[in-house]
Parts: C-alpha cells; structure tokens; sequence
C-alpha cells in the first residue's frame, strides 16, 4: 500500500496534464488534458505519490495518521497555475498612464513624455528592500488566491548595478521564504535609463561589462531578457546582450515583436531563447524559425486588452505552425495591472480563440517548460510536487468561461493546504 498524508477523492474532473514527451505541447497535443471524471489523488511530504479513479483509492492508497483528505465531489482540480511572465518586483503605480490611454495617448508616447518604465524605474530605485518585499508579498497572495503556485520574476526597474542587485535578492529572499516559487530574471535591458538617454550605446555596455558577468558570477538570474523594440533596444544591442548572458551562464528570453515588427521571433530561434514573448507584430517567417528552433510562444493577451491595442498575438497561426504556447499576465504597473493568471486564460479563448483545454495546457506544463521547472510543477504525475488548485465548478472549461470572478477554492502548494473555502490560511 502506498502511504499519503494528503488525499484528494471524488474530483468531477481530475485534469493531470500527464503525459510526459520531454518537450512542451504543441499543435492538438495542446489540447490533451488527461482527464480522470471521479478522480483521485494522494501526496506524502509534498509529492505526488498516486493519482487515479476515485474507486481504486482505497485499495491502492492508505491514509497516514493525521492525514488530510478533502472531498472534491463536484469540483475540478487541476495543476498549480504557472505564471512565466511577470515584472512582479516595482514600487508607485502608474494609474495616470492608464487615464491618459483612456484620452487617447499611446503607450509609447507617454513613455516619451517622461512616464512609462523610466517613472517606475525613478519609484523603484528610490525603495528599500523590505519596502519592494512587502509590495510584492501582496501581489504574490493575490496571485496565490487565484490559483498561481509557480511565478517567473524579473528585474528590470533598477538600471544601475547596484538597483538590478537589489531587485534579484528581493526575488530570491520571497522565494527562499516561501510559500510560491519564483524563478529569476534579469532584465538590465528594460529601457534605456533616463540618464544615458543621449548616449544608450554606454548603457549597453554597462549592461554587457558590468552587470552581466555579476548577475553570472552570484548566480542571482536564471534566465536573462531583453526588451527588443523600436526606440528600446534594437535586434543588434539585443543579439549582443543575449549572447554575454548565454555566456556568462543564463538562458534566454525576449520580449519580441510587441509593438512593432522588430525580427524578434526570428532573432530568437537564432539565438535558441527558450521563450520570446508578446509576439503581436511576429511575422510568419519568424514563427517558422521559432517551431524549428523549438522557441516556446509566451503569448500576453492581458497587455494587449490593457493597452487596448486592437489587436492580439496570432495564437491559432502560431499553434498551427507548431510552436508551443504559455500564457502569462505580464503583471507590472504600465501594461499590464493584473495578477489574475484566469482572466488571461479567459482573454486567450475570447481575443485569440484558444479553446479552454489549450489555455489551461499554456498555463500549466508549456508555462512550466517556459521557466524550465516542467520536472517538479505543471501536471499531476506521480513523483512531482503536490501543486494543485481546487475550482468551484463542475469542469475545466469553467476557469475560462466563468469570467470576473474567482473560481479557486482551495490551494494546495507543495502538499500544504493554503487556501480554503476560497480563504488565505
Ligand atoms: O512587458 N514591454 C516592456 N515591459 C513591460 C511593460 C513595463 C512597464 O510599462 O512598466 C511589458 O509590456
Ligand atoms: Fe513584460
């Protein structure tokens, strides 16, 4: 018999995700959920021990002393939602820009006019460590009590060395205490800071001497990302930038293609980034080279819907052409307010007509795959960690449907129970 501290019985829908293929999904497998009606599951410290039709539990599966079983009838349960794209670290918001969109201002231009990023930057700077932890524990709660359990994190609204530093230890020391996981990312190259606004060739520079190679030798960043736009960096500053990251030890990422065509998807299977993201503008060839490369589609949809772009990634084209897709929020406080990982499933389905199935695939195992944690998170398989999410409702389908409201009643990170009945615990 298989011993559990933790049982889960009688789901309506047990969705596992399961099925390991040693790459993200793409095309229809995207759509596979590994569905199990009536179903069942059982953790010991933290880790999947069995998963399987609510019947064959008790023959299968014996309940420690003190265990905790919760009765799932009615209910759905599926992975920990994976958010793989997040500026989850700033202080001061931006709540001006988003009136001044509303008037009629581009994103852009508010940036020009001495707003965007560089107000952030000027807040965050300006911030102490404990004051950045505290902002960001709210977020991360909110994030937890819509089902998140697993968040990429990145710097990015420092701009000098010692800001950048600041922004990464912020981020280890809320993973380190707990109780999501945050993956690191340094985003020297954000924007251009105000004060080498005459001279970014020497802002580059500083990124590529300086704080690359302290970032590498601390190990503070996983993954490194590069704003590639018109007017930010162009594909030639983001090529280099990339390339000192790659060797000082980091892998790749790219905010490509988001207001203008830059050759960003294409920049990124050159360098084989493990993720470009946003991709509004990608153009066909560039989606080609990324389904060759093995590029993974981060697609923004929350950023697109808050900036009122009027218009959308192509996920159907980019699905057809074989790259895999994640979803994530993009939280920060100039493009994206939001840390609700459902309502950008919900955006996903009705502004680029992915189906429920495909969405809760994006921000599952492929959104795993996009921080590189698919071993320990995204579905429920034996051997990885118990992070799951309890919905009120009947079926998967509901988290996209069901829209403006939270469905999350309860959950579960690495075995522990930390919400219920919809309550932080
Ligand atoms: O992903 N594109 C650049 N960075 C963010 C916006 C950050 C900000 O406006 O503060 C984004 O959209
Ligand atoms: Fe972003």
């Amino acid at each position: 018999m298989i011993q559990a501290d933790l049982i889960i019985s009688g789901a309506s829908e047990l969705v596992t995700v399961a099925g390991e293929r040693g790459r993200p999904r793409r095309g229809q497998e995207m759509g596979e959920l590994g569905i199990i009606r009536q179903g069942a599951l059982a953790a010991r410290r933290g880790q999947i021990v069995w998963v399987g039709p609510t019947e064959e539990l008790t023959s299968a599966v014996q309940a420690m002393a003190f265990a905790k079983h919760i009765k799932a009838e009615g209910k759905t349960v599926l992975p920990g939602l994976v958010d793989p794209h997040t500026h989850l670290i700033f202080a001061g918001s931006r709540e001006n820009e988003f009136a001044l969109r509303i008037q009629g201002k581009s994103y852009m231009e508010i940036a020009a006019a001495g707003g965007g990023i560089n107000a952030t930057v000027n807040a965050t700077r300006q911030a102490g460590k404990d004051e950045l932890k505290r902002l960001a524990q709210r977020s991360l709660d909110r994030m937890l009590s819509l089902g998140t359990t697993t968040v990429e994190a990145k710097s990015g609204y420092g701009l000098t060395l010692a800001a950048e530093l600041k922004m990464l230890e912020v981020i280890r020391e809320l993973s380190a205490e707990g109780p999501l996981t945050l993956v690191r990312t340094f985003m020297g190259a954000h924007a251009v800071p105000s004060e080498y606004r005459e001279n970014p060739e020497a802002y580059v520079d500083l990124v590529i001497t300086r704080m690359i190679p302290e970032m590498g030798a601390r190990g503070l960043a996983r993954f490194c990302d590069v704003f590639c736009e018109q007017g930010v960096f162009s594909v030639e500053q983001s090529e280099h930038i990339l390339q000192a990251a790659r060797h000082a030890g980091m892998e790749l990422r790219i905010h490509a293609d988001e207001l203008t065509d830059q050759g960003g998807a294409a920049m990124a299977a050159r360098l084989r980034a493990r993720t470009a993201d946003h991709l509004l503008f990608a153009n066909d060839d560039g989606i080609r080279q990324m389904a060759e490369a093995g590029v993974i589609a981060v697609l923004l949809p929350g950023t697109a819907y808050f900036l009122n772009l009027q218009r959308y990634a192509r996920a159907r084209d980019i699905i057809a052409a074989g790259v895999p897709v994640a979803l994530a929020t993009d939280f920060n406080p100039g493009s994206c307010m939001t840390e609700s990982m459902p309502l950008i499933m919900n955006l996903a389905c009705t502004q680029m007509r992915m189906l429920p199935a495909e969405a809760i695939t994006a921000s599952t195992i492929n959104a795993a795959w996009a921080v590189g944690e698919q071993d320990r998170v995204g579905s429920l398989e034996v051997g990885k960690q118990a992070d799951l999410v309890m919905l009120d409702a009947p079926n998967h389908e509901h988290l996209c449907y069901h829209f403006g409201v939270n469905l999350v009643e309860a959950v579960i990170k690495n075995g522990k129970a930390l919400v219920e009945r919809g309550q932080r615990r």
